[in-house]
């Protein structure tokens, strides 16, 4: 029998994982959440493009009517989605570092190159090696977490200006997934 390291990709295999700890829901939540899933028809497909529930949100929101909106199964799926989308020979994904671990594993497993920029000592942007990197290596995706985690850092917004000016060629992305957790 062939060995699954003779299969798998070297460096899928030289990676570790991403740890996620237990966590049970609290009961009353989880009373709560079975009501309703009672009534919610678990034997099909879910809808492809929820139109109503992508209406509600944009109006709750304020989501400004010419912006799309495209629903995941949590941020880690949109993210596999657009380092999916935006695979090609040579394409790259730049973001800092230490930064959401998702970003450069999900484009490793897409075979796009990531570049780590590595933040300033006290968690700002490096904009000036941000710069640098998005004109060498021309990315796809340039991903800024805000808050950044890690660290916990809401970048300066003239920074991430900056930032999106110098990459008139990428994606910008700007990854709110904790902004619930900051000011
Ligand atoms: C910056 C950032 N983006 C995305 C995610 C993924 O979020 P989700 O649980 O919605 O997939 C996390 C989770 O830690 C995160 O810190």
């Amino acid at each position: 029998m062939t060995r699954p390291q003779g299969i798998l990709r070297p460096d899928v295999l030289a990676m570790t994982c991403y740890p996620v700890p237990d966590y049970r829901l609290p009961a009353n939540l989880a009373a709560q959440l079975g009501e309703r899933l009672v009534d919610v028809a678990l034997n099909r497909y879910p809808e492809p493009r929820p139109t109503a529930l992508i209406e509600k949100i944009k109006r709750v929101m304020q989501v400004p009517a010419a912006c799309e909106l495209l629903l995941g199964n949590g941020s880690d799926e949109l993210i596999s989605m657009m380092s999916m989308a935006c695979t090609k020979p040579g394409a790259a994904v730049v973001a800092p570092v230490p930064g959401f671990v998702m970003y450069a594993m999900s484009a490793k497993f897409a075979g796009l190159e990531f570049i780590g920029v590595p933040l300033n000592v006290d968690f700002t942007l490096d904009v000036d090696a941000l710069i640098a990197a998005i004109k060498t290596h021309n990315p796809a995706l340039v991903y800024l977490a805000y808050p950044n985690n890690p660290t916990g850092t809401l970048y300066d917004d003239a920074d991430i200006e900056c930032v999106i000016a110098a990459a008139p060629n990428s994606l910008v992305v700007i990854d709110e997934a904790y902004q619930l957790f900051a000011q």
